[in-house]
């Protein structure tokens, strides 16, 4: 019987994926497309990753999904390698972020973001950041942005029919 064929696919992350995955932000974060974050952030918050694998193992692109409060969560560290972009693996992912917001029961998603323009073509709308005041007091005071922070947020209702 020949071996199953191996395709792309999104999966959980593992352990052994946490250091491409602070390599693949670390390289982003540099040139100033989102925020840093430290190993220590990556094991914490491992489960709430998944990777977006190619039929011969490479990480070609990552995500987080972080639950802020009842009922909202954010879509965190987004990022395409740089070879592999532009061909649908961004949207892929933001797409498996939605389908699992979902089935947890998430009804408000949103991201802070340098690229809204790539969200827009997702349902994502641009949104005031003072309608996310669990996420300004949690997360965003201690950052070292705060409070001149320069992203963008953008957010889906997820009970919104276009969900
Ligand atoms: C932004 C990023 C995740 C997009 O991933 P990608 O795999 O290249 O994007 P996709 O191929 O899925 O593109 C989906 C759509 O968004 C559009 N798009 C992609 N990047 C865009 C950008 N920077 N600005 C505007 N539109 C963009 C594409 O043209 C495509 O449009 P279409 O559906 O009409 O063809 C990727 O460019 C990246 O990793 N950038 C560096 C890190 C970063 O900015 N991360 C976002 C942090 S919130």
């Amino acid at each position: 019987m020949s071996a199953k064929k191996k395709r792309n696919h999104i999966r959980q992350a593992k352990m052994s994926d946490a250091k491409e995955i602070l390599r693949l932000i670390r390289y982003w974060a540099e040139k100033g497309k989102l925020l840093p974050r430290g190993l220590n952030d990556i094991y914490e918050r491992l489960r709430d990753f998944v990777v977006y694998e190619s039929a011969s193992g490479k990480i070609l692109g990552i995500v987080s999904l972080a639950v802020i409060w009842e009922n909202l969560g954010e879509v965190r560290s987004l990022v395409v390698a740089e070879d592999a972009q532009s061909k649908g693996i961004g949207k892929a992912l933001v797409r498996h972020c939605v389908k699992t917001a979902k089935t947890v029961g998430i009804k408000h998603l949103f991201a802070l973001t340098y690229v809204p323009e790539f969200f827009a073509k997702l349902g994502f709308k641009e949104t005031d950041k003072q309608e996310l005041p669990q996420k300004i007091w949690g997360d965003c005071v201690r950052c070292y942005k705060f409070p001149d922070c320069d992203e963008t947020a953008v957010s889906i209702w997820l009970d919104d029919e276009s969900a």
